[in-house]
């Protein structure tokens, strides 16, 4: 069984960003500068954004674009010495469920198509594959599979959040 390390979600804040630049440093090629993760907060009234803190450490972050009724995840890390430990999933769950109270209707993301691990986690929580940029990665051409959800509000993602959010409450 997959080991579960207990972290508290809660929206990010500006005091947040030097340690989840840090985690995007670490896991991304093309890393966002620190000051767009200011600028999403301070003036995007359509991101919304997450940390998972362990302790006081911030060890993963997530968030959307609210796009008309869909909620685009724009960004997605947990640093490296913390994943395989749930997070990702409980991070997932949340951002679902943010998703949902902000009135979207699926989810959606662009995922590298080498990425076998973020898809894998993205299918366990009903993202499907539904297209694919060609050369969508500048840095290197790589393709980009586009994932998205059913309609939040089906009764297979009612399922599949209800039993994410039964594995994670204690
Ligand atoms: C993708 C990422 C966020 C996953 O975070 P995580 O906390 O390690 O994920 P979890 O432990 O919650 O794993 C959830 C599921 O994802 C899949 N998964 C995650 N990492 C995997 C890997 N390296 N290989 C295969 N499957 C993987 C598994 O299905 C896993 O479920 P399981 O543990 O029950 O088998 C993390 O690897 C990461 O930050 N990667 C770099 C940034 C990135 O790729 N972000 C996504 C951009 S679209």
């Amino acid at each position: 069984m997959a080991l579960t390390a207990r972290v508290l979600i809660e929206p990010m804040n500006l005091a947040d960003v030097a340690a989840v630049h840090e985690i995007e440093r670490l896991s991304f090629t093309t890393p966002w500068p620190a000051y767009a993760f200011e600028q999403e907060l301070k003036g995007n009234r359509l991101a919304h954004y997450l940390v998972a803190r362990a302790g006081d450490a911030v060890v993963g972050f997530a968030g959307v674009w609210m796009m008309v009724d869909e909620a685009h995840v724009t960004t997605f890390g947990v640093h490296p010495r913390w994943r395989r430990q749930s997070i990702g999933r409980q991070l997932l769950l949340r951002l679902g469920e943010l998703a949902l109270s902000i009135g979207a209707r699926r989810m959606t993301l662009e995922v590298r198509e080498s990425n076998a691990g973020a898809q894998a986690m993205y299918r366990g929580f009903g993202f499907e594959a539904a297209g694919r940029r060609r050369a969508y990665y500048t840095d290197d051409g790589e393709d980009a599979l586009v994932m998205t959800t059913p309609d939040l509000a089906d009764p297979t993602m009612r399922s599949i959040m209800e039993a994410e959010r039964g594995r994670w409450a204690t």
